[in-house]
């Protein structure tokens, strides 16, 4: 199940996986009806769920006690709207490996929630201030705090969209203008200084599973001021998981743990001892290495879930900043 909207490609290799795992061709179901207040219908009947997507034309998708449930692809700003389907698919005790817990794709999704969870769980990061519709004097006055070199995200973004590198109190004006004018929240953060010795942004971003880390790639951005997103024109080179140091391996695992996901794509960077800007909860995998790698792992542990130790455990034991 994904939003047949989505550009991202990650679907396809989904089904892919699926075939290649159980040599069937799994059913594609669109997850755009079953936001709320679509037509999709997921039905609990004496421990038996049915999917019913009704069609356009004269006949209605059925999926009738499904053994697996494959959610991806479901974009940030869609989420919230999928928490009532998400109900209905963890009471049915279908697995769908955390795909069913709003709780912890919200934790991932509100970046003021993840910033949050990190806190308690004491994973590092960079020292972050959430606003809401603030006036030029509180914003100022977070910008000072976080010494006058920080990055704005909005809470809720993806890609790197209305990301800004903020250096002056007129590009602060500028950004709060922004947020303000598309009704944004938003956070600021102290710069995490991830400038290589040519001069150049870089990252890393680790996809786990449970314990394991399934990739790892670089991230190098040529623009300082850009963050670094592939879709921002960073370049993407592809690393063994063994060249990971382990420290930044269970800095990852802790991130995605924090937020009470199974699953994830954290990205980080080794300054400061290891920080973390975010964990996604469903990393594009229409990229290299991404069928064997990352999908058909994935997929093989909705059959046979990864131990996972709770939440409470969590902690990287390095400082906060
Ligand atoms: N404190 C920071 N220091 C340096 N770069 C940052 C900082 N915060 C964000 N960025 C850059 O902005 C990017 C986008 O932020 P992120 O939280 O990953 O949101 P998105 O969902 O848009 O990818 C980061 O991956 C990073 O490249
Ligand atoms: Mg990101």
């Amino acid at each position: 199940m994904t939003d047949h909207g989505s550009g991202e490609g990650s679907s396809s290799v989904l089904v892919a996986a699926v075939e290649c795992l159980t040599d069937t061709v799994p059913t594609a179901v669109d997850a755009r009806p079953f936001l709320a207040g679509g037509a999709g219908r997921a039905i609990l009947e004496a421990g038996r769920l049915t999917l019913t997507v009704p069609a356009v034309g004269a006949v209605a998708q059925v999926v009738e006690a499904p053994e697996v449930v494959v959610v991806y692809e479901i974009p940030p700003i869609e989420r919230a709207r999928f928490a009532g389907f998400q109900r209905v698919l963890r009471a049915s005790g279908v697995a769908c490996l955390g795909g069913g817990d709003a709780r912890a794709w919200h934790a991932a999704t509100d970046k003021g929630a993840m910033v949050a969870r990190f806190r308690r769980a004491g994973v590092a990061h960079m020292e972050t201030l959430t606003l809401h519709a603030p006036d030029a004097a509180t914003a100022l006055a977070a910008f000072t705090h976080l010494g006058g070199d920080v990055w704005a995200r909005p809470v809720i973004g993806a890609g790197g969209a209305d990301v800004f590198h903020v250096c002056t109190p007129g590009q602060l004006e500028n950004a709060r203008h922004h947020y303000a004018a598309t009704g944004q929240g938003w956070l600021l953060s102290r710069d995490a200084g991830n400038i290589d010795r040519g001069g150049l942004r870089h990252q890393l971003r680790v996809v786990v599973l449970g314990e394991e880390v399934l990739r790892v790639c670089e991230h190098v951005q040529h623009d300082p001021d850009q963050p670094c997103n592939e879709s921002l024109g960073a370049v993407s080179s592809v690393l063994r998981p063994g060249r990971l140091p382990p420290h930044l391996a269970r800095l990852a695992v802790d991130a995605t743990r924090a937020l009470g996901l199974p699953f994830g794509g954290v990205d980080l960077v080794a300054e400061h001892g290891g920080v973390v800007f975010e964990v996604n909860v469903h990393p594009v995998l229409d990229v290299p290495g991404g069928l064997h790698g990352v999908a058909v792992p994935f997929v093989k542990a909705h059959y046979r879930p990864v131990p996972f130790p709770p939440a409470a455990a969590a902690g990287s034991g390095g400082p906060v900043n």
